[in-house]
């Protein structure tokens, strides 16, 4: 441990490039072709990501969002229907809904692991609900086993958000087979990163090829890539259904599959540094680390610390204390961020009154270690050590009597 007068540890930056990225996008530049519906490092890429999560079908997309709009659209969603999406979530998961013109009606979560709330879920459900998507936030799967028995009696899709889940599993299980359909983000700041991109799954043939459709704005994908002639297409190019071009290029998904190869590898560090850093956080009271029910693997892409004043005697706001506690943080150079201040709902786009109260107490009480340019996952050892005596040092400040 460093001690008085050492020069503090730098953490380190996220997304770590190495040379065999390098080496991914050199092989895209020298081939020569950047994209194509059928082009050959997105078609790669789609295999090896199925493969990785076990599902029949993968599509890549130009982002997260599309990835979700994709599986909104092959489950039938349209105008005037309504999605529950949890009222903790990025706002990609609601405007998804808003691009098929369908309603996203907002359900609060589980205090204890900050997803989608199955008993707040069902009572959201109308005659007009069409799907459930409920987020893996933070890398830890929902209660996917009650929201399907919510789903299932009512032909609910259960469309996965889990932008910020590769690699998680439920009851054995890998995130992406746990509904009908999945989508992950490839975006700079997640586990898998490549920029901008997302990963679309599912195992129904169906529903892959209404995705596909959806992906290239209503064509059929073409079914030969010829390397000599790559960018033409010799097939009719008729749209049967509305669409969006979200296709990715093929830079992106060059390095997508460089990074695929390294995910159980910052899987394991982040495994390793969240239980580095709860061992010392847990011990603190009124400090509440992550928790990850037995049935279920967190892969951390978020570390959130829920502060609970009441516990200590405090007569303090949670929120005050939370914004104590992070000028203290970064005092003593930990990493710490609020990633999302209000609940979905309260957005000025939504600007719904109700208030949803175990996710605005959630956010109101919480703070993320790590920030996106540096998260938790990325870090060596020595830093996650530094950052929980830097907690310490900043936790008893900021409770002191
Ligand atoms: C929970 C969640 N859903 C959806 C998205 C959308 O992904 P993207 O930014 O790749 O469109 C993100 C990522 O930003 C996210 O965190």
């Amino acid at each position: 441990m460093p001690g008085e007068g050492d020069e503090p540890v730098q953490p380190r930056r996220w997304p770590i490039l190495t040379a065999e990225d390098r080496d991914a996008v050199q092989r895209v530049l020298e081939r020569g072709v950047l994209s194509g519906a059928a082009a050959p490092e997105m078609r790669a890429l789609e295999a090896e990501f199925a493969a990785f999560v076990g599902a029949g079908f993968c599509l890549a997309t130009n982002s997260g969002t599309a990835a979700l709009g994709i599986a909104l659209r092959a489950a039938g969603v349209g105008p005037g229907d309504e999605v529950i999406v949890p009222a903790l979530s990025f706002v990609a998961t609601a405007q998804a809904v808003l691009h098929l013109g369908a309603v996203p009606v907002f359900a609060d979560i589980d205090p204890a692991t900050y997803t989608l709330d199955p008993e707040d879920a069902a009572a959201r459900v109308t005659s007009r609900t069409r799907a459930i998507v409920p987020v893996h936030l933070h890398g830890l799967p929902a209660d996917m086993d009650a929201l399907r028995a919510l789903a299932r009696p009512r032909a609910l899709a259960v469309i996965e958000d889990a932008a910020q889940a590769h690699g998680a599993r439920y009851r054995g299980r890998a995130v992406g087979t746990l509904g009908a359909m999945a989508a992950f983000s490839l975006n700079s700041t997640k586990n898998l990163p490549a920029g901008e991109g997302g990963l679309f799954v599912t195992d129904s043939e169906e529903l892959w090829a209404r995705a596909a459709r959806a992906r290239f704005d209503g064509l059929e994908p073409p079914a030969k890539w010829d390397p000599e002639r790559p960018l033409d297409d010799e097939a009719e190019g008729l749209a049967s259904t509305p669409g969006w071009m979200y296709l990715p290029g093929e830079l992106t998904s060059a390095l997508a599959r460089a990074q695929l190869r390294r995910l159980p590898a910052t899987t394991a560090r982040s495994q390793d540094n969240a239980a580095r850093l709860t061992a010392r956080l847990g011990r603190l009271a009124g400090v509440e680390a992550p928790a990850t029910p037995p049935d279920r693997t967190h892969v951390f892409h978020k570390y959130r610390v829920r502060l609970h004043p009441d516990r200590l005697g405090l007569r303090v706001r949670a929120r005050d204390l939370r914004d104590r506690l992070l000028a203290a943080l970064r005092a003593e150079g930990v990493e710490a961020v609020l990633w999302q201040t209000v609940p979905l709902p309260a957005h000025p786009l939504f600007a719904r009154p109700e208030p949803y109260s175990q996710a605005a107490a959630a956010l109101d009480g919480s703070l993320i270690i790590g920030s996106q340019s540096c998260p938790l996952f990325a870090q060596p050892s020595e830093v996650v050590e530094a950052w929980g005596d830097g907690f310490e040092k900043a936790w008893s400040s900021v409770v002191r009597p």
